[in-house]
């Protein structure tokens, strides 16, 4: 097993390049499965969860290559419907073949993707929803079956919660349902939006794109005629890089990025004595004096996004003061409290509230990586620690930072990755 070991004490410089969203990369990978087209994708982040769905997609019959970036994938010859718990348990995000291989065989199995590190995240609502479309849903030997053998109905739906995942198997199941599916309180991340682009660039007709309400007109079980196209650049991974020069109080620009779809997370930093500079495809961090404490309470886009919650929690004990951090999405999502605390922070959980203590110097430790975004926050603190810290289990990082070690090196850190 490979760990990261990481010099304290560094200042960053220089500039990085953001790679495509790995969210955004997942739905549309899934999304192919409604075409009747071989697709190209470029900007596609060469991450373990992107391999691993197209491993679940080679796996039902889709024929794909994936090279720099680029995956060309032809699900013409795709004949299984039956999304096995091998692969399922390794990656939640397996649950979006759901709503496109129902509304494609009119049946499917896809093993349910059970609990997680930062809490229980059900998936009733992706369910719900399809059998508001006339689905009959069967739950079996934790497999989730899924019969339509007339097709998926227009129909309107509502969301109890806001929710990414079920929002995109929802929207991806209506473009190929027969009539009209009108969805209320659909997520607004920029994700969702690129994915309904996609399909409105295949035919299907959507209104509301961007907006909490959709309409979508569906194609009655035909196949869709997708076009190539470009992932959006990572959001998540440009605030956690920006986190980076934030904690170091050091100058460092990210390129390659959607400035508006970070803007919960530059508004923070400014908040927090940071400058930050922005050109159409560029965000530049400046140094501060003084880092002052943060308020900071995790909601759905545009709000402050909850993949963010850990590494900014890192950067608050750097803060002049105490900084407080509401966790209102996920209720088990301060795993890396307990690792932070081995590097001396000073952090009070309470329900779904943390208070952190600023002005705390940290020690290097070795510790370990419980989720993915959780584990950047012990890079993150580690970069300001006194000593050399190990971070272990570093797979949690592989699945969603492309060449994390590389980008932080070419900033000027000393970070390596070793074998046990
Ligand atoms: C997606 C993102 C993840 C991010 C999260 C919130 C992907 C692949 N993952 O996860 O990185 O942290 O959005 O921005 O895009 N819920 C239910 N029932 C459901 C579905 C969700 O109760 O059927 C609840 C969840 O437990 C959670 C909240 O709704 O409390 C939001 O979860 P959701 O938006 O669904 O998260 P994911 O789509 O799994």
């Amino acid at each position: 097993m490979y760990y990261l070991s990481i010099q304290g004490n560094q200042k960053l410089k220089g500039s990085v390049s953001i790679s495509g969203a790995k969210n955004a990369a997942l739905p549309l990978l899934a999304a192919t499965l409604l075409s009747k087209n071989k697709i190209n994708i470029t900007n596609v982040p060469e991450v373990a969860d992107v391999k691993t769905l197209l491993t679940l997609l080679g796996n039902l019959g889709s024929i794909s290559s994936y090279e720099n970036n680029n995956v060309t994938i032809d699900t013409t010859k795709v004949k299984s419907a039956c999304a096995n718990y091998d692969i399922v348990r390794t990656m939640r995000a397996s649950i979006l073949t759901l709503g496109p291989l129902l509304a494609r065989f009119g049946h499917c199995e896809v093993s349910m993707p059970g609990g997680c590190a930062i809490g229980q995240r059900p998936i009733d609502l992706h369910l719900k929803a399809l059998e508001q479309m006339g689905a009959k849903i069967e739950l079996k030997d934790g497999y989730v079956l899924a019969t339509a053998p007339q097709g998926l109905k227009g129909t309107t739906i509502i969301f109890d919660k806001v929710t990414v995942t079920g929002s995109e198997n929802i929207i991806m199941a209506a473009s190929l349902a027969h009539g009209v599916t009108k969805l209320v309180n659909v997520a607004k991340e920029p994700e969702v939006v690129q994915l309904c682009e996609v399909l409105q660039n295949a035919g299907v007709k959507i209104e509301g794109v961007g907006t909490a309400n959709l309409t979508i007109i569906g194609s009655y079980g035909k196949l869709l005629d997708m076009k190539n196209f470009k992932v959006i650049p990572d959001r998540i991974e440009a605030g956690t890089y920006l986190c980076a020069g934030a904690i170091t109080n050091s100058q460092i620009t990210i390129t390659d990025v959607i400035p508006e779809h970070i803007e919960a997370i530059t508004l923070k930093l400014i908040q927090m004595g940071f400058g930050i500079e922005t050109t159409k495809e560029t965000i530049t961090i400046i140094p501060t004096e003084k880092i002052l404490p943060a308020d900071i309470e995790t909601t759905e886009y545009p709000g402050f996004p909850t993949d963010m919650q850990a590494q900014f929690m890192a950067l608050c004990t750097q803060a002049s003061g105490t900084s407080i951090i509401d966790e209102r999405l996920f209720e088990n999502r301060f795993m890396h409290v307990s690792e932070l605390s081995r590097m001396g922070t000073n952090i009070k959980l309470k329900g779904h509230s943390a208070t952190v203590e600023g002005n705390t110097e940290l020690n290097a430790a070795d510790v370990m990586a419980t989720d993915l975004r959780a584990s950047s926050a012990l890079i993150l603190a580690a970069f300001v620690a006194k000593g050399t810290t190990k971070v272990h289990r570093i797979y949690h990082l592989d699945r969603g930072y492309e060449n994390l070690e590389g980008k932080f090196s070419l900033l000027g850190a000393k970070i390596e990755r070793l074998e046990e």
